[in-house]
This record gives structure tokens, C-alpha cells and sequence, in this order.
């Protein structure tokens, strides 16, 4: 397989309520890297193994969430392709192309609204800065590292009400494929959508939710359940609000810990999964076991998990 079409989560645009108690969050205790900062005041970010540009950008704002969520796609050709699709369909709404350098180091943009109301992108072109280590001969890891160290942006998880909509535009425009669900009693009952448009368990996840637009956690990927640990032990030094972890999911097997930065945006950071290839079958989650699907080891979930998004 060689992944074609939309290849990647390629950026996030998150909305902060102080920009500074933000930007060290996300470099010091997550330890992402500034790259740049635009004439709007945003602050872009990358994590040392990424090859573009930005994959994180922060907003100031008076309420905490995400604007929008960029995916790069193969192509300039891929990208004209998949907006023409988009236009055509009734499950992409308010569609616009927004014009190269309008987003700091990024080309041109085509935006939509998915029906459970996330302002999503594509776009085939960013600049770029190289990771860390290089590509010559290089290191496994970079001098300089600091915080929880990611390796990259890896997914989000999004909150809304007509995740049949929003799964329908993946699965049937974007070309992503359903690696995981939670059904309820029926077994029909879409619950939630776990996305991949590679080959990691999940690049996207979707939940059913009472409310549109919402954001439950955006997440970063450590090396392994050791370096979970370790930014579980920087959660407590830094008195960084924890949210639930360290532990392991059901949904993906990931090992994971969650937390807030200081507007309340959930942020995760995770390990392991497995590998996606089309041929493997979904798999199904019953929600008489959505404890042990979310959380494996305490098989019951928090409140605070379900109902907190910004
Ligand atoms: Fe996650």
C-alpha cells in the first residue's frame, strides 16, 4: 500500500485564552518547537521529527477550542480533485479556497464545514524546515529536546451530532477508511468513528455528542508506555491539570494520559497502536463494554472524559 490522496493530519489551529501561559505549555511542558508568529499574532509550532513548516498553531481568543484542522493531501492536482468532490456535496458546507501565504508557509487552501460543524481544510503545499536529526546519516533523536518531546501531531478527537454525515464525507469523498466503531444496543447506532487515511490505527475520531463544533483532545505521539510515564512525572512537576492516565485505551491500544492546557483544550500524549491496512476488517466496540473500550485497565469511564470539550 502507499498512501495517496489526503496523506496526513498537517496542522491544528487552536484557540487559547493568554497566548503566553499557551506558548509554554505547548513548548516547554509538551515541548513543541516555535517556528514563527504572523501578523495576526498567531504562533506557529512544530514537534522535532515533522518535516513541515507548523503542525500546531495557537490563537488568542476569549473562548478556548479549535478553529480549523488541516489535512495535506498528495497534490496540487489531488487537492483540485478532492475540492471539486467537495463542492458537488450536500455534506460540505460553506466551502472556500483561501489564497498561498494567507496561512503562514502554506499554500493554497480549500476550507469546509463537515456536518457535525468542524471547519476543516486540505492543501498540498507547506514550507519546509526538516526535522531535527536531519536526513543525512542521522541521529535517532535530537540534541535539544525538552518537555514530553513528541515526535509529532498525531490526531484529533471531535465531538458533534451527525457523525453519520461527517463519517459519510471521510469514508466517501476524503477516501479515509473505518478502522474502529462504537455502536450501541442495536449494534447499528453509530456512537463513534475511529478514522485512518494511512496506516496508524486512527488519524481522526468522531463522537456523538449533544452539541456541534466541539474538540475532546488533540493528541501527540511519544516513543513508548516509558515516555507515557515520563509525562505523567512532568504532569506533577509542572502542576499541569491531569485528566486521566497513565493507562491504555481498548479503541486503538494505545497507552496514553491526558491533560489540559491552561485554556482547558484537553491535549493527550500516547504510544503504540497497531498498523492499518484497507483489508483489515472495522472493528466494533458494543457500548455495554465502551469502559473497557476507552479505558482497559479501570473498564469505567469519568464523567469529566465524556462531557469536558472546548
Ligand atoms: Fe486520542
Amino acid at each position: 500500500m502507499s498512501v495517496t490522496g489526503v496523506l496526513r493530519p498537517g496542522h491544528i489551529v487552536l484557540r487559547v485564552l493568554d497566548l503566553n501561559e499557551a506558548v509554554y505549555h505547548y513548548t516547554q511542558v509538551i515541548g513543541l518547537f516555535e517556528t514563527g508568529r504572523d501578523d495576526q499574532g498567531r504562533v506557529f509550532l512544530k514537534a522535532w521529527d515533522e518535516n513541515d513548516h507548523h503542525s500546531v498553531i495557537l490563537r488568542e481568543a476569549d473562548s478556548a477550542g479549535m478553529d480549523y484542522f488541516g489535512w495535506k493531501v498528495d497534490s496540487e492536482a489531488t487537492l483540485d480533485d478532492l475540492a471539486a468532490k467537495l463542492e458537488a456535496s450536500p455534506l460540505a458546507r460553506d466551502t472556500v479556497w483561501h489564497a498561498p501565504g494567507e496561512q503562514l508557509a502554506t499554500g493554497r487552501r480549500f476550507q469546509f464545514t463537515i456536518p457535525t460543524g468542524h471547519r476543516i481544510e486540505l492543501y498540498a503545499t507547506k514550507e519546509t524546515l526538516g526535522c531535527m536529526t536531519g536526513y543525512s546519516n542521522p541521529d535517532p533523536w535530537p540534541d535539544g529536546l525538552r518537555g514530553m518531546a513528541p515526535s509529532r501531531f498525531d490526531h484529533a478527537l471531535l465531538y458533534g451530532r451527525d457523525i453519520d454525515g461527517t463519517l459519510e464525507l471521510f469514508r466517501d469523498i476524503l477516501g479515509f477508511d473505518l478502522a474502529e466503531r462504537v455502536v450501541g444496543p442495536d449494534g447499528e447506532f453509530l456512537i463513534g468513528a475511529f478514522l485512518t487515511c494511512s496506516n496508524k490505527a486512527h488519524d481522526v475520531a468522531f463522537i456523538r455528542s449533544d452539541q456541534d463544533n466541539r474538540l475532546h483532545h488533540v493528541s501527540f505521539i511519544l516513543a513508548g508506555w516509558h515516555e507515557v510515564l515520563h509525562a505523567a512525572d512532568i504532569i506533577s512537576k509542572r502542576n499541569v491539570s491531569l485528566d486521566i492516565g497513565p493507562t491504555r485505551h481498548g479503541i486503538t491500544r494505545g497507552e496514553t494520559i491526558y491533560f489540559f492546557d491552561p485554556s482547558g483544550n484537553r491535549n493527550e500524549v500516547f504510544a503504540g497502536g497497531y498498523i492499518w491496512y484497507p483489508d483489515r476488517p472495522t472493528i466494533t466496540w458494543h457500548d455495554s463494554e465502551i469502559g473497557r473500550a476507552i479505558f482497559y485497565h479501570d473498564r469505567k469511564l469519568n464523567e469529566a472524559f465524556l462531557s469536558v470539550t472546548t
